[in-house]
């Protein structure tokens, strides 16, 4: 298992509250829109495993971006899977 596989597995194991999701998700379609801006992903519907992999990464630095970094330090594990269950697919 690739390291931070066992955290990603762990929050895709809870059970995510929507309305938890779409209340933090308001901080970040200013900047994720639905529509790519430059140098911005867009993130609604990628699927909730991508989305909580690349928050897990950022949060422990082994994806460098320090927008994202310090926004994903602020998330515990429940964020995120709320996030990603808001912002997401399925998968
Ligand atoms: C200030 C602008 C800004 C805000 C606010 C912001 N992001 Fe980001 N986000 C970015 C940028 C820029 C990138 C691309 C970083 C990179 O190249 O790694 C990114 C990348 C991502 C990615 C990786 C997408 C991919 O295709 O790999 C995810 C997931 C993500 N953000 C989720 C979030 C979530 C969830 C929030 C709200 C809690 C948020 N972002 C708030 C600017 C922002």
């Amino acid at each position: 298992m690739t390291p931070g596989g066992d955290e990603i597995a762990g929050i895709l194991a809870l059970e995510p509250d929507l309305g938890y999701g779409a209340y933090l998700a308001s901080d970040c379609t200013s900047c994720h829109a639905d529509a790519a801006a430059e140098g911005i992903p867009r993130i609604r519907d990628l699927p909730a495993g991508t989305i909580v992999a690349a928050l897990v990464d950022y949060r422990r630095g082994a994806r460098q971006h320090q927008v994202m970094e310090t926004i994903a330090r602020r998330l515990g594990d429940e964020e995120i899977a709320a996030l990603a269950a808001f912002l997401g697919e399925a998968d």
